[in-house]
């Protein structure tokens, strides 16, 4: 499948990993990258130098291109940022803020850069500053997230900016694929389905609780202070819940999350930890090889393709 995206990132399927914090480590990124679409590496708040050992164990995994989520808020941005340059990556994504500092330097280094949207005006300053693309990023995600439904962002970024958009948020298969590309994406983005993948080096316990997750099992927390994050309920999510109401400040609503993520990825704890998934968590039955989920999207996107030229 030839769009925008394939050829802008010289992948051969336009399936991006998202840059999972603590999820998204050297071997998810170069899974996915050596099934053909393009893995991740997630940058959240670590050192560069952690970053740049995952990269060097990526390349040792795969030929394939893996790129970095340069979290913007990160106190070591600025490390990550010279270190993608230093190791010649070549797709960096950014959330949180604005990269204005680092395009240049970024440019004049051939990196491709695209960054993470949840509005419309977020999309075309990015255009303006100079990004290849966009990823548009509904509030169906799972981890932090922005107001606007994929379904309703996404026509309206495509509109907006001559740059071409990836869509993200609430997409796990073909079916979602497909109705990505005709609100006109050039390409996904994927988060929850890659979690609940072999490779993922993520405790059984949080896979699980993915595949057992149902419909309406996801909540967003965070609201009060403008740092929404959507994970799946249970007693983290009631405790914050209930001390959001109470009116607790940021600093004690932080101090309960902290660790959280790490506690439930690393330690199992799906209970008291934070189990970041998106909406579409209740579609995921299986745990399986990043290379299955991807092929598996890709046949039912040509057969829908296939049954939609049909009815035309
Ligand atoms: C566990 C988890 C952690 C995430 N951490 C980050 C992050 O650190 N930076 C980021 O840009 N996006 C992060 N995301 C969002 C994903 O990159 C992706 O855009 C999102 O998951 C897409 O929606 P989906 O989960 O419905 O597929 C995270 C998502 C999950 C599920």
């Amino acid at each position: 499948m030839n769009t925008r995206v394939t050829e802008l990132l010289g992948i051969r399927y336009p399936i991006i990993q998202g840059g999972m914090a603590w999820v998204a480590e050297q071997h998810l990124a170069a899974a996915v990258s050596e099934a053909g679409g393009l893995g991740l590496i997630g940058g959240a708040s670590a050192p560069g130098e952690v970053i740049r050992d995952m990269l060097r164990d990526a390349k040792r995994l795969t030929d394939a291109p893996v790129g970095v989520n340069v979290m913007l808020m990160s106190p070591h941005a600025d490390d990550v940022a010279r270190v993608v340059i230093e190791e010649g990556v070549k797709v960096v994504t950014t959330g949180a803020g604005m990269p204005s500092k680092y395009m240049e330097d970024w440019k004049k280094a051939g990196i491709k850069v695209i960054p993470v949207v949840a509005s419309v005006a977020q999309a075309r300053i990015m255009e303006r500053l100079g990004a290849d693309a966009v990823v548009a990023e509904g509030t169906e995600s799972g981890g932090h997230i922005g107001e606007a439904t994929t379904m309703t962002l996404l026509p309206q970024v495509v509109d907006a900016v001559k740059i071409p958009v990836i869509g993200a948020g609430g997409i796990a298969d073909g079916r979602g694929m497909m109705a990505a590309f005709m609100l006109g994406a050039s390409g996904v983005q994927i988060g929850t389905r890659f979690v609940a993948s072999t490779e993922a080096v993520v405790s059984e316990a949080y896979k699980n609780r993915i595949v057992k997750a149902k419909d309406i099992d996801s909540t967003v927390t965070g609201r009060t202070y403008g740092h929404p994050v959507r994970s799946l309920r249970n007693d983290m999510t009631r405790e914050y819940t209930r001390l959001e109401a109470e009116g607790k400040s940021f600093e004690e609503l932080e101090y309960l999350t902290l660790g959280s993520l790490r506690k439930a990825v690393q330690e199992g704890d799906v209970i008291r930890g934070t189990v970041m998934a998106g909406q579409i968590a209740g579609l995921i039955q299986d745990i399986k090889p990043c290379r299955e989920i991807i092929e598996d999207m890709m046949r039912e996107c040509h057969e829908l393709a296939r049954k939609a030229a049909d009815f035309v």
